[in-house]
């Protein structure tokens, strides 16, 4: 069932669990993380960044793709089609192409500039029936060995792009994207209770999910994050199962080299990851 991602993420702030948001880069990816969603009765977030819209040809095709799926297999739980870190034109394409929810990261221009794109855009998508997400305080750089700390938003910036109306709001609280270095000094759990005590019921989200330590979401969530994006754990366990595949020299036995049965094991990788993080997060059974 195709929906904003507005009313599960109420819901998951109301009831202390988080709602996973998994980037989808391919079929495969798409097919594994909505299969997963199912069985654990679970509301689900495909996120698509704009370089990922256009490695699958576009939003249009993401949207049949999606749309496409839901009816053929069935899925009866919340999914929603969600721009992952949107420029201002991303978001109006992906409005046309019709996602379901998009995400405008303004968070690299002036505070002002970010209120003024925001409201534009709570406006769109409010008469569309559309979720909006928007940020503060920019979300670190992948893989960056030297940076230990990722950027704090400001809680007064936050509560002034809540009040915008938006529907979710995502903030530096230290996370980064990809893989965390060894040196990496953990959320900063300080910023995130400010930033809630004055955002209230607003649904927080939560970058850069990978690597973070079990305690730490378990935290977050406690404290208002009610959506969790992973993007790299899937790729990473996608990777290491198709490589062990390809080590074993499992594509040169029979037909192993059909794309069928060579992506069947990063697969069934990526599903135990997406299941792992939904129970984790806790949102399976509340669909
Ligand atoms: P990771 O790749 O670190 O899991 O981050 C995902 C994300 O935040 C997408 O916006």
């Amino acid at each position: 069932m195709l929906v904003s991602a507005k009313e599960m993420l109420q819901k998951a702030k109301a009831g202390h669990y988080a709602v996973g948001q998994f980037n989808i880069n391919n079929l495969e990816w798409t097919k594994c993380i909505l299969q997963t969603a199912q069985e654990c009765n679970s509301p689900v977030i495909l996120g698509v960044s704009e370089g990922a819209g256009k490695y699958m040809t576009g939003f249009k095709t993401v949207v049949g793709m999606v749309k496409g799926m839901l009816e053929e297999m069935n899925i009866t739980v919340p999914v929603a089609i969600h721009l992952d870190h949107g420029s201002y034109e991303g978001c109006m394409k992906c409005i046309e192409a019709g996602f379901s929810s998009i995400m405008f990261d303004g968070s690299h221009y002036p505070i002002e500039e970010n209120v003024a794109k925001t409201k534009e855009l709570v406006a769109i998508c409010a008469e569309k029936g559309m979720s909006l997400e928007a940020e503060v305080g920019a979300i670190g750089g992948e893989e960056d060995g030297v940076i230990g700390k990722g950027e704090c938003a400001d809680p007064n910036e936050c509560k002034a792009i809540a009040d915008l109306g938006v529907d979710m709001l995502a903030a530096g609280i230290g996370n980064i994207h990809g893989k965390y270095p060894a040196n990496w000094a953990g959320l900063s759990f300080e910023t995130l209770d400010a930033i809630q005590q004055l955002t209230g019921e607003m649904p927080l989200v939560l970058h850069g999910g990978t690597g973070i330590p079990a305690d730490m979401i378990k935290k977050a969530i406690d404290l208002g994050v009610a959506k969790i994006n992973v993007n790299t754990e899937c790729q990473l366990s996608f990777a290491a199962a198709t490589r062990e595949y390809i080590e074993a020299g499992k594509d040169q036995q029979g037909k192993g080299y059909d794309p069928r049965k060579l992506l069947a094991p990063g697969c069934e990788a990526i599903k135990a990851t997406v299941k792992e993080k939904m129970e984790l997060f806790g949102s399976i059974n509340k669909a």
